[in-house]
This record gives C-alpha cells, structure tokens and sequence, in this order.
C-alpha cells in the first residue's frame, strides 16, 4: 500500500495486521523514552485544511516517535489566503522532498485528489463526510484490547448513534467494524440518516433504549451543527432527550458494555453523563491508542511495515 485513503482499501487481513502492528507501537510509547529510529530521514508533511484537535497532534507526535522529520503547515498564514490551489500548493512543498502528507479537507475526495500531484504517500485524515480511516482503526484497537477481542468482532454488537449523515467517522467505522465480523446498528432519527443505506452492513433503530441493555458498544457521535444546511432537528433539546447518553441511560446499560466517542463532545446534547463518571467510558483510551494506530500507519507506508524487522524497533533514536 502506497496511500491510506479508505477503510474500503483495506481488507480485514491488513486491519488485522495494522492492529497487532499497533500493539507493538504501543509497547514502544510505553518505554521510558518512547522513540525509535524506524522513519529516520522520511519527511511527514500535516496539511490541515479544517480543524483538529486530536488528529493533528497525534500524527505529529506519531511521527516524531518514529524519528521522522515533520512539518506543519499552517493553512491560515499560507500562500491559500492568496489564492494558491490546493495543486499548486502540493507540488510546490513536494518540491522540498516530502515522503508523506497528512490531509484533512472539507471536501470529500481531496485525498484521492492530491495523490495525482505528489509521488508521496497520502493519508486521508479526513474529508469532508466521506472518510476517516485512522479513528476507525483506533476505534478498531480500543475496542478489541477493552473487551480483549484478538481475533475480532464476531458476535460483538455495536450501536452507532447520531449525526450519520454528516459523519466520515460512522462511514469509515460501519467498514472496519463489519470487517472484523461485529453486528451494527445505527441509531437516529430520521433526519440524520443518509438518503440511502443501500449497501451499508447494518441494521437502523430509531429507538435507543430499547437497544441498550443488549449492547457491547455504545458509540456517540457529535452533532455537526456546522454541516447541517437545514433544520434538520426540531431542537438539540430534543434531540437530547431521544438520543443523549443521560446517567440513567448509562445505568441500563450491560456492566463490560462501552462507551465510546470520536470527539469533539458536545456536552449537554449527546454526551450529557460526566464521561468521567461512567465506568465504561473508554474515550481518553481512544486519544491515547490514536497515537500508537498512527505510528502503525506512518510505519506500515513508510517504513518496513508489511514485514516487521527486529531492528525497526530497537530504541536507538540518539
Ligand atoms: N476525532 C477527530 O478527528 O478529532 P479532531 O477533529 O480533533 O482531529
């Protein structure tokens, strides 16, 4: 694999080796000084076109453990504000010798679209409500080392509830979750379901306390107001009171079950517990395991990935 663009690209044998690929980054993280020297001299460029909090961070701190050089380009102080094009503006940083770019944009497809104007590798930090690949796989490994699920998903069921229309993260989790073998159900109303679910591995509720008690993985997304065009909800209220994960809620559901969430939260509209306070809360693990997924990632493209030397992790990054 030359580029990370889709959970589709993947089959479930290369999730599988991405995952046990993690568990070896996360036992590098774990050491006192947690770096290695398997991307010496490769240069990751993050190009940001939307905002991140966690993504951003993570892969840059992702490439760093790996000893690679990275670069962060700011969109707001860019030749962008000039009107450069995103064409332009690829091949004049490929110019300085860039080995992989990071890309996150507003508009689906972007990634695919840049691969055509780089001989570098390309991972899809997300775009627009098409895809997210790396919080998938982090999702993937959060999931499989909380509920100690090797081997995969079979007979897991997990509920994914909100804003699935507008969201690349239920598109990229709904792939990876099937491929491992889990059941999913999207919950909703109506309004913020995609037109059609033709071709999705899922099953629909619009009722989440009923589906509850039966689940292993709770997973709440944001409510995107920025995306929603229309008034797609009669209030956040509303949608609060139907769909919001309160305290009581959490308390019915099963005592190993998991809560899960991409982030950012909305307080008081789907995340209305103190996530804090539930004990299946498994978020901040997702924020940690994002580094340790996107070290796998940066290695598997750059580095001898596809076939893990003994010397690739030997912690020699003087
Ligand atoms: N989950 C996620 O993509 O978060 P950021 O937007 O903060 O990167």
């Amino acid at each position: 694999m030359k580029h990370l663009l889709s959970i589709e690209d993947l089959s479930a044998a290369q999730i599988h080796h991405l995952l046990e690929l993690t568990d070896h980054m996360v036992e590098v993280s774990s050491r006192p000084i947690p770096k290695v020297p398997a991307l010496r001299g490769k240069n990751v460029v993050s190009l940001f076109f939307e905002d991140s909090t966690r993504t951003r961070t993570s892969f840059d701190t992702a490439a760093k453990r790996l000893s690679a050089d990275t670069m962060n380009f700011a969109i707001s102080s860019s030749s962008v504000n000039k009107g450069e094009s995103l064409r332009d503006t690829i091949e004049t940083i490929s110019a300085m010798g860039v080995d992989a770019f990071v890309v996150r944009h507003k508009s689906s497809g972007a990634p695919q679209m840049v691969t055509r104007w780089t001989n570098a590798s390309i991972i899809n930090a997300g775009d627009g409500w098409h895809q997210h690949p790396t919080q998938a796989l982090l999702d993937c490994f959060t999931i499989r080392t909380s509920l100690n699920r090797r081997d995969g998903f079979d007979g897991l069921h997990i509920a994914i509830v909100g804003d699935i229309k507008h969201s690349r993260v239920a598109r990229s989790d709904v792939q990876a979750f099937a491929a491992l073998g889990a059941r999913v159900t999207l919950v909703a109303p109506p309004t913020l379901l995609p037109p059609s679910l033709d071709g999705w591995p899922v099953e629909v509720s619009h009722d989440l306390d009923a589906l509850l008690p039966h689940l292993d993985v709770l997973y709440l997304l944001r409510v995107q107001r920025e995306r929603m065009d229309d008034a797609l909800l009669p209030s956040l209220d509303e949608y609060s009171a139907m769909y919001g994960l309160t305290p009581a809620r959490a308390a019915r559901m099963a005592p190993h079950a998991l809560v899960m969430h991409p982030g950012p939260m909305n307080r008081g509209v789907e995340m209305v517990a103190d996530p804090g306070e539930l004990p299946g809360s498994v978020i901040l693990n997702q924020v940690t395991n994002g580094v340790a997924v996107r070290m796998a990632v940066l290695f598997w493209l750059l580095g001898s990935g596809a076939d893990l030397k003994s010397s690739d992790l030997k912690g020699d990054a003087s």
